[in-house]
């Protein structure tokens, strides 16, 4: 089944209203020449509204890092309800990234939570799954991607990911410059796809799944070809536009 591309940037803690404007500009002239693909942009919070004002008129797509897994707004100082995401914008939110499970104290639990509540609250999430270098090279590569995309399926079912996307980001490849070989990132696409599969063949040949681990302009065209790769999750090169649209040029 042809999967449509989606390429997303993920700032991060990164920016400022000022190198926001001019990312934005940059990004909103260029992205017209790349109709065939979706392009999603997810800057920090607090700048949230702001981009999703510049966006406005684009193709475009406005999406959070991370959101709390209550399902009901209330009293929960510094987190940031679905619902609100919703509200400025956002199509799309992160969920379980690395980072977040690293340093925050996400476990799958979480992750799947924060998933159930991205999808009551109308987003998409992008769930990211991956493995360490060290669970790499004990070979648990797919135990660790299994047990990640298990505890999603226990929670909410197959039929969530009929309005989700999945991002494969080996840890050991974020912000590293180390990037996995197009063979390890197909192989592991492949992985989570059969997992899914057995479910629902329909819905796993259509979860879009994103490749993330310093992809780069000179390295995208040969993740993007892989035929189980349905884009990317960019981190570090989504912060230059020249970079990333030559990103989205590729997928
Ligand atoms: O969410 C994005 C990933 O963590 C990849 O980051 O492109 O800087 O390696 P990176």
């Amino acid at each position: 089944m042809a999967r449509r591309a989606l390429v997303a940037g993920n700032w991060k803690m990164n920016g400022s209203r000022d190198s926001n404007a001019s990312l934005i500009h940059d990004i909103v002239l260029d992205v017209r020449k790349y109709p065939d693909i979706d392009v999603l942009v997810c800057p920090p919070a607090i700048y949230l509204e702001s981009v999703g004002r510049q966006l406005e008129g684009s193709p475009v797509q406005l999406g959070g890092q991370n959101l709390c897994e209550q399902e009901k707004p209330g009293a929960f100082t510094g987190e940031i309800h679905g619902g609100m995401l919703r509200d400025v914008g956002c199509s799309h939110v992160i969920v379980g990234h690395s980072e977040r499970r690293a340093l925050y104290g996400e476990g799958d639990d979480r992750v799947a939570a924060k998933f159930r509540t991205a999808q009551i609250c109308g987003l998409i999430p992008i769930l990211c799954v991956g493995e360490s270098l060290a669970e790499r090279e004990n070979g648990q590569t797919e135990s660790v991607l299994a047990r990640q995309l298990q505890a999603v399926l226990d929670r909410c079912g197959i039929e969530a990911f009929r309005r989700a996307v999945i991002a494969y980001e080996p840890v050991w490849a974020i912000g590293t410059g180390r990037t996995a070989t197009p063979e390890q990132a197909q192989q592991a696409h492949a992985f989570l796809r059969d997992r899914l599969a057995r479910s629902d063949a329909k819905i796993a040949s259509s979860v879009r799944i994103l490749y993330g681990g310093s992809v780069k302009a000179e390295n995208a065209g040969a993740l993007f070809g892989c035929p189980d790769v349905d884009g990317g999750l960019i981190g570090g090169a989504s912060l230059k536009s020249v970079e990333f649209m030559a990103i989205c040029a590729a997928a």
